[in-house]
């Protein structure tokens, strides 16, 4: 489909904008999955112009990677934990989700289909499982579809953030949030399209490489990863609750954090404590494009605050390791996160 992409180099493309040659999809209808069980062309989707996902939004997705491993063998990076959050993403938009199982086995088959357009570390396969309400129905508004397309794409990706590893400029926005409680813990789309207004609209009066939504004063996340305060004693971000996205790479620095001796702290952070900590801390953001990506400055109510030096900290370089060696096979995988597949 479109142009050759394989020669293309993924360090210079936006990210997501390359795909690999593949794809599997299977059909919802009439209460039942049906997979053929193999990969197909990546292709266009059939879909009804009054499909309800393009009217209604009922449309959820996934972000992870596949990484070339040191040993040259090729992993897909906490798939298990994507998968479950995948399904709990079409569950809380009403609809019936497939079986784990069969979810976990399309990402293989893609990711392995794909295999050959994993570029070299730092870049990696990204894979984009994907669901889509399908019901023809535009007066469909107060009913879920019950009928739906899932499938998985993959890209070849470089960095989430033009220019590698640098410190962030993070604009705090107080006043309008990103999302609402009951859809924060969705991966949907229409949580990014109500979070890109503010976005744009911080990068162009700030300058502002990111949006972090803290409405009220309550820091939550940014529009595509979490929060993270760190000094060389402690590390802090968020509690859970339904109002934001429950990170995998969150969940995965709080695991290796402990392991490394910082005492954790799952809490609110007020505005102030941030003012604070920007004297003498580090800040980082977490996700699955994001990786661990440093904050260099914040700025909060018409103040610009640099935390340390402006530069990325030692503390937020530790962990980024920790992560990055886990994730690419240097280091033990204790917690069985690593899944090889063929490729
Ligand atoms: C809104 C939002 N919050 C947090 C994250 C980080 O989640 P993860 O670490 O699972 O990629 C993402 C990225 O997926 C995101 O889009």
């Amino acid at each position: 489909m479109g142009t050759p992409q394989s020669n293309l180099d993924p360090f210079s493309a936006p990210f997501g904008s390359l795909f690999g040659d593949s794809m599997t999809m299977a059909v919802w209808a009439d209460g039942a999955y049906s997979y053929p069980g193999h990969a197909v062309d990546l292709q266009p989707i059939p879909m009804h112009p009054g499909a309800h996902a393009l009217h209604y939004a009922s449309t959820c997705f996934e972000g992870l990677k596949a990484h070339r491993q040191a040993d040259g063998t090729l992993a897909i990076f906490r798939l298990d934990d994507h998968v479950n959050r995948m399904l709990q993403s079409i569950t809380k938009l009403r609809m019936s989700p497939p079986d784990a199982e069969l979810l976990r086995t399309m990402i293989i088959d893609a990711v392995e289909a794909n295999a050959s357009f994993t570029p070299d570390p730092p870049g990696s396969l990204y894979i984009r499982p994907t669901f889509i309400g399908t019901l023809e129905n535009i007066g469909a508004a107060a009913a879920p579809s019950d009928s739906g397309l899932l499938y998985v794409i993959n890209s070849p990706v470089g960095d989430y953030f033009a220019g590698g590893i640098r410190p962030l400029n993070i604009y705090i926005e107080t006043e309008i949030p990103r999302t609402t409680p009951q859809f924060g813990m969705i991966k949907s789309g229409a949580n990014y399209a109500m979070a890109l207004g503010p976005t744009l609209d911080a990068k162009r009066d700030h300058v502002a490489d990111q949006v972090l939504f803290a409405t009220g004063g309550d820091i939550t996340e940014t529009g595509a990863s979490n929060f993270f305060l760190v000094d060389g004693d402690r590390l802090i971000t968020r509690n859970l609750d339904s109002s934001f996205l429950h990170g995998v790479t969150r969940a995965s620095v709080l695991t290796m954090a402990a392991e490394l001796g910082y005492q954790v702290e799952e809490r609110a952070v007020p505005l102030d404590e941030l003012k604070a900590w920007a004297e003498h801390g580090e800040a980082f953001l977490s996700g699955t494009a994001a990786v661990v990506a440093p904050v260099g400055t914040i700025m909060v109510a018409g103040e610009t605050l640099q935390l340390g030096d402006g530069q990325p900290g030692d503390n937020t370089l530790k962990l980024r390791q920790a992560l990055v060696d886990v994730q690419l096979g240097v280091s033990a995988d204790p917690y069985g996160w690593r899944t090889t597949v063929t490729g």
